[in-house]
């Protein structure tokens, strides 16, 4: 009797003391996020196929590996979250979203956007920024990946409330025309 009640104190104990200091609620992902600037240079990009897919766009991180297992983490999040710095997103070539350090411009969550041409194994940046970049078709990147869910931090997927990318097309003809362009990428081996 006495050994239990001691037992069950013990515990309780180590719980409080656990709520205390944290742990195991410990703020989300025990990853340390580095919160620096990236600024990327147009051979900073890569054939598409080295970063990670995530379906059907690919991401990796220029921060080390801790930003990186944070924002694989975020796209793979039914729930969504914020990117963290380093962050690189592409779903076509020619088209490019770079997490820049916190503060660097809040009304595109710090997202720079980058218009792209590549020849042969050579990247060529057309134009860059925050609200004002262009697609290789005229269209602003910000007007239509602002419409995305709050949560989403501007990645429109195929279901975060972005206009279609194709207008006239259904996602199963969106989706074959996306794979065209990565495995058309002339940058891979
Ligand atoms: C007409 C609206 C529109 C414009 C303009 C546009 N996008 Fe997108 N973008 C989308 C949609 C919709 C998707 C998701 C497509 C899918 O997964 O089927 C997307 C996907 C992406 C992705 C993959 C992550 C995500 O959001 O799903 C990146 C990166 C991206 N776009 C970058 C850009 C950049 C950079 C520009 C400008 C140079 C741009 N986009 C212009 C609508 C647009």
């Amino acid at each position: 009797m006495a050994r239990g009640k001691e037992f069950f104190g013990f515990t309780g104990f180590l719980l409080l003391f656990s709520m205390v200091l944290g742990v195991g609620c410990g703020g989300g992902s025990g990853n340390t996020i580095i919160n620096q600037d990236v600024d990327m240079q147009a051979s900073d990009f890569e054939c598409l196929k080295n970063m990670d897919y995530i379906g059907p766009y690919y991401l990796t991180n220029k921060l080390g590996a801790d930003n990186l297992a944070e924002a694989l983490k975020v796209a793979k999040s039914s729930k969504g979250g914020t990117f963290p710095p380093g962050t690189v997103i592409q779903l076509i070539p020619l088209e490019a979203m770079v997490k820049r350090v916190e503060g660097w411009n809040p009304a595109t969550n710090d997202w720079e956007f980058f218009s792209l041409a590549v020849t042969g194994t050579t990247t060529t940046i057309k134009s860059r920024g925050a609200e004002y970049t262009k697609n290789f078709a005229g269209l602003n990147c910000f007007a239509c990946h602002s419409k995305a869910a709050p949560q989403f931090d501007l990645v429109c997927g195929d279901n975060h409330g972005c206009d279609p990318l194709l207008p006239t097309a259904d996602q199963t003809t969106t989706d074959q025309m996306i794979k065209g362009f990565q495995d058309a990428d002339p940058r891979c081996p």
